[in-house]
């Protein structure tokens, strides 16, 4: 499966943060945003990527993530001229799907926990595959009604009179045909092509899964500075608490087996004295011993 990260937009509600770095880039904690729905689509077995961001910040990106070979991935760069919506990106990036299967996450959700992603990855086959999430502020976000079955009864994006409290998060899996719906679209009232049309195209052809992320899931928004610094709060806490990171894509490389033992250890040599370094050395001699 390929996957799409999107990390453009005028992030204009962190201004001015955003005046010389793009959302995705701002730190959460320790690491750059990006870094953590990078890790979340390796960890789920992803290899090859494309980031589709504005001409303004792709530099910024190449500079941080380069090709991805160094993680055992490969990773190329799309622009996006204006965010004309979440969707367009099956557009810009339609060369790069080809005629694969593709995953589209987005650069500022951030998820941790429970192995939902991972089973959903593993068993995905035809049709699309979305998550719902019960949060406290539905009409903020793409809103899916279930049955007394589970099974899902509608999507809307950002309904003034939410059906429930679920929440469709930043992250979709979908069959080839997402390619064609995306290139039908057309733009919604706000002028965008939304993602949530193309889910609704898939629950109309019947071939929607929508799988509920359950208690033990943490999925954070770092859209405002207020969710920033929350976000970062909570990987401060689990980071200090457990001594692992969250988000850390040299790791999840290394435990995917995309890189070696010796690529790990090639890989810290280069990087300067830090705790990421200390961190990286740990799990490096963890795995020498066993
Ligand atoms: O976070 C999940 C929600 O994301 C979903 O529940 C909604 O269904 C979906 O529409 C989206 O809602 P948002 O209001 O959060 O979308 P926003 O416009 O903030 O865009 C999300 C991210 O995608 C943001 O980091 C910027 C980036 N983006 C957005 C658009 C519209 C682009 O890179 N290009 C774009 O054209």
């Amino acid at each position: 499966m390929k996957g799409i990260i999107l990390a453009g937009g005028a992030g204009s509600r962190l201004y001015p943060l955003t005046l010389v770095a793009s959302k995705q880039l701002q730190p959460v904690y320790d690491k750059p945003m990006v870094y953590y729905p990078l890790t979340t689509l390796v960890e789920g077995g992803v290899r090859e990527f494309c980031l589709v961001s504005t001409p303004h910040d792709l530099p910024r990106f190449r500079q941080l993530l380069g090709d991805g070979s160094q993680w055992g991935l490969s990773i190329e760069y799309r622009e996006q001229a204006k965010p004309e919506g979440i969707a367009q990106a099956f557009r810009i990036a339609a060369s790069f799907v080809g005629n694969d299967p593709v995953t589209l996450i987005l650069g500022d959700n951030i998820f941790y926990g429970g192995d939902a992603f991972h089973r959903a990855f593993s068993d995905f086959r035809t049709g699309a595959t979305i998550f719902g999430c019960h949060v406290n502020d539905p009409e903020r976000y793409g809103v899916v009604e279930f049955d007394a079955s589970g099974k899902a009864l509608s999507i809307e994006e950002k309904p003034a009179r939410p059906r429930s409290n679920h929440a469709v998060p930043g992250l979709y899996l979908y069959d080839n045909e997402v390619v064609e719906i995306a290139r039908n679209l057309k733009p919604s009232a706000r002028g965008e092509l939304e993602i949530t049309d193309v889910n609704v195209e898939y629950l109309r052809r019947g071939t929607l899964r929508v799988e509920r992320l359950t208690r033990g899931f943490a999925w954070l928004d770092a859209g405002t500075s207020s969710s920033l610094h929350e976000a970062s709060a909570y990987v401060q806490t689990i980071e200090k608490r457990q001594g692992i990171k969250v988000g850390c894509p040299e790791e999840a490389a290394f435990r995917r087996g995309f890189i070696g033992i010796r690529e790990l250890e090639a890989l810290v040599a280069r990087l300067p004295n830090c705790e990421y370094r200390a961190y990286l050395e740990s799990v490096a001699e963890e795995a020498r011993r066993g």
